[in-house]
């Protein structure tokens, strides 16, 4: 296939992202967003045994001067100690302020390299090379960046643009099925909120996206990298609007911390969390049940679970008011006043809500 650009419009802080294959080795499309300084390439151990040494190599063949510094696998490592790792790793090596990070991997590195090049002697330039479909749809675009905090998921972190964003399709094709889904997850929701005719390819589209279609893959990252763009573009710092981006994501949060982070996937929670949002829509007399059950079928189709897990309404409701969207004490909801059209709002019906989490089924 060939390479795909857009560009996310940021008024003089603009970034191209190239959607394409076999990108790894084009170190051409890299070079023209590296400063006078070095590369450092921040990814994590299991990425680097599949891609590290290509990537790495084909940099310094096209005289990039570039060293990786490996992390630890997983979300729990999204930590502190593991920034200040990078940190430390930078000063030895020697680091100017013409250093560019390159994150190879998926959001948890994304997101920690992001962070580390936003401090890093005030901060440096970096680049997204996102190797997960959640980090390529989603991630690596927008600037948001993050560590953990034991309170809380993303508790420390700052807005902080790259300077390219590099998707290389071939990359997916040795993602564990379960986080393609879970990326998936994140492509039905641009449909559902902001893109009706999306939606409906992805309707006809699935069973193609799930069998790793390069094609398939490539308009589904294009659709929904033009949906997250055009609202960052919009609404940078979340002030507003930006906040339709997290459609499932306050029910999803509630699963995630109910059932224990990491039993679920993060976009396998969303993806019931949006049922459950689609639902609420219906009680409030937007959408039709018809729709919520479009939504449902789609993700099942996606590999997704659609059920949340009976946790109780008073659980549900507990979790959720630790959202990041309550405002004075008051929880928001995205919901949607039909596919492709979602809405923040705090005026919803109380009695509705709960009703909506009561109705869940008993898992048993
Ligand atoms: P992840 O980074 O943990 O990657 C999932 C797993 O896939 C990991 O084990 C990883 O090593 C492995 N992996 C990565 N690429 C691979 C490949 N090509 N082949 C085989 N295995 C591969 O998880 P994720 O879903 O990519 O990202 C989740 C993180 O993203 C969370 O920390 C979340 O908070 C963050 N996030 C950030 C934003 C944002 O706007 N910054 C948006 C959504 C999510
Ligand atoms: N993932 C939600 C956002 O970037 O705003």
């Amino acid at each position: 296939m060939r390479n795909l650009t857009l560009n996310v419009d940021l008024k003089g802080r603009d970034y191209p992202i190239i959607i394409g294959a076999d990108l790894l080795g084009s170190a051409h499309l890299v070079k023209p967003y590296l400063g006078s300084g070095r590369a450092v390439i921040v990814t994590n151990e299991a990425v680097a045994a599949l891609y590290l040494e290509r990537f790495e190599a084909n940099l310094r063949e096209a005289g990039i001067d570039a060293f990786s510094i490996s992390l630890p696998d997983g979300e729990r490592y999204k930590t502190w100690e593991t920034l200040n790792s990078i940190f430390d790793a930078m000063l030895a090596q020697r680091c100017d302020r013409a250093t560019t990070v390159i994150a190879l991997g998926g959001g948890v590195v994304g997101d920690m390299a992001g962070f580390a090049a936003a401090t890093y002697q005030r901060g440096v330039s970096y680049i997204q090379v996102p190797t997960t479909l959640l980090a390529q749809v989603d991630s690596s675009v927008g600037g948001k960046t993050a560590i953990n905090h034991p309170l809380g998921k993303n508790m420390i972190g700052a807005f902080y643009q790259p300077r390219l964003v590099l998707s290389d399709l071939s990359t997916l094709s040795t993602l564990p099925r379960r986080e393609l889904s879970a990326g998936l997850a994140e492509v039905v929701k641009y449909g559902a909120i902001m893109d009706a005719e999306f939606f409906a390819w992805l309707e006809e589209n699935m069973q193609k996206l799930m069998a790793r279609d390069l094609d398939a893959l490539g308009y589904a990252v294009e659709r929904s990298c033009k949906c997250k763009a055009d609202v960052v573009a919009d609404d940078e710092r979340e002030a507003g609007r930006r906040a339709i981006l997290n459609f499932g994501h306050t029910f999803g949060h509630a699963i995630e911390a109910g059932l224990g982070f990491g039993n679920w996937l993060h976009g396998e929670a969303v993806s019931a969390g949006m049922v459950l949002a689609a639902s609420m829509s219906a009680r409030q007399g937007e959408i039709s049940d018809s729709d919520v059950a479009r939504l449902a079928r789609v993700l099942k189709q996606a590999g997704l679970p659609v059920q949340a897990p009976s946790l109780g309404a008073q659980r549900y409701l507990d979790l959720m008011g630790y959202d990041k969207k309550v405002q004075d004490g008051k929880l928001r909801l995205v919901l949607l006043r039909s596919i492709g059209d979602a809405y923040l709002t705090a005026d919803f019906s109380a009695a509705g809500l709960e009703q909506v989490l009561t109705d869940i089924p008993d898992d048993g």
